[in-house]
C-alpha cells in the first residue's frame, strides 16, 4: 500500500555520507517539520543571491509563511519533503511537487534540492537525492523531473549519477542578473516506470 505523507520513509542513516559530513553516525534524512522552515529559507536565500535558483519571482525569495504553507500543502498530499540534519541542524533539503496540475500527470513529480553553502561537496546532495528518489517511488510516482540551470555543473553531475537523462534543452527561459539563462530538463523513471499501469487504488 502507498504510504501516507507522514509515513514517507523515515530516517535512514548513511554512514559513509555522515562520515563525509564530519560525523560517523549523525547525519539523518527525515521528513521536514514546521520548525525547519527558517533554516530551509536561509539555505534557499543564499542560493538565490548567488543566482542559481531558477524560480525567483519579482519579489525575490519566498517569505517564511509562504514556505510554511507550501510545506503544509505538501504534507497534506503524497509529496515527500525531506531535510538532512546533523545534530539537529538543517544542512539541506529536497522535495517534490506535482509536475503539472492536470490529472493525467499525477504520477510525475518535479523536484528541487538545496544544500547549505558551507556544506557543499560533502555528500549531502547525494544522500538527499537518493532518499528523495526512494520516497517518491514509494509514494507511487513513476517519473521524476528536474530543471537545472545549464551552468550548474554540480547539479547536472549529481543527477547524472542518479540515472537522470537529459531530455530537454530550454534556451533563454530565465532572465536574471542581467542575462538570459538556459535550462536543462532531466528525467528518470521510478519503480516500474511505464512497464505497468498504476495500481487501481491510485487511478
Ligand atoms: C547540486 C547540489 C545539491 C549538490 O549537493 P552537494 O552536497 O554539494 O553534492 P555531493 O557532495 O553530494 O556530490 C554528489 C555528486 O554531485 C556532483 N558534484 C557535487 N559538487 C560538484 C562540483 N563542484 N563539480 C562537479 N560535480 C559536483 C558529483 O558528481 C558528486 O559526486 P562525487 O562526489 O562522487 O564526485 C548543491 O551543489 C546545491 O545545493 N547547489 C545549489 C542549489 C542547486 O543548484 N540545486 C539544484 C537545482 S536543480
Amino acid at each position: 500500500m502507498t504510504p501516507g505523507p507522514g509515513e514517507v520513509k523515515q530516517v535512514r542513516e548513511n554512514e559513509a555520507q555522515a562520515e563525509a559530513a564530519g560525523d560517523a553516525r549523525a547525519v539523518i534524512v527525515r521528513p521536514s517539520r514546521e520548525t525547519d522552515v527558517e533554516a530551509m529559507l536561509a539555505i534557499y536565500r543564499h542560493h538565490i543571491r548567488r543566482g542559481i535558483e531558477q524560480d525567483v519571482g519579482e519579489n525575490g525569495a519566498p517569505q517564511p509563511d509562504e514556505l510554511r504553507d507550501r510545506r503544509k500543502n505538501l504534507r497534506d498530499t503524497r509529496f515527500p519533503h525531506l531535510v538532512a540534519t546533523l545534530h539537529g541542524e538543517v544542512l539541506g533539503y529536497a522535495y517534490g511537487v506535482l509536475f503539472r496540475k492536470r490529472p493525467a500527470y499525477r504520477y510525475t513529480v518535479k523536484h528541487s534540492i538545496y544544500v547549505h553553502q558551507a556544506q557543499l561537496g560533502r555528500g549531502l546532495g547525494r544522500l538527499l537525492l537518493g532518499e528523495l528518489i526512494d520516497a517518491c517511488a514509494a509514494a507511487g510516482f513513476r517519473q521524476m523531473i528536474g530543471y537545472i540551470d545549464a551552468d550548474n555543473t554540480p547539479s547536472l553531475a549529481l543527477h547524472q549519477k542518479f540515472g537522470f537523462s537529459r531530455v530537454g534543452y530550454l534556451p533563454g527561459v530565465a532572465y536574471r542578473y542581467g542575462r538570459w539563462a538556459d535550462s536543462i530538463m532531466v528525467q528518470r523513471s521510478l519503480g516500474p516506470g511505464t512497464t505497468t499501469s498504476p495500481p487501481r487504488s491510485m487511478r
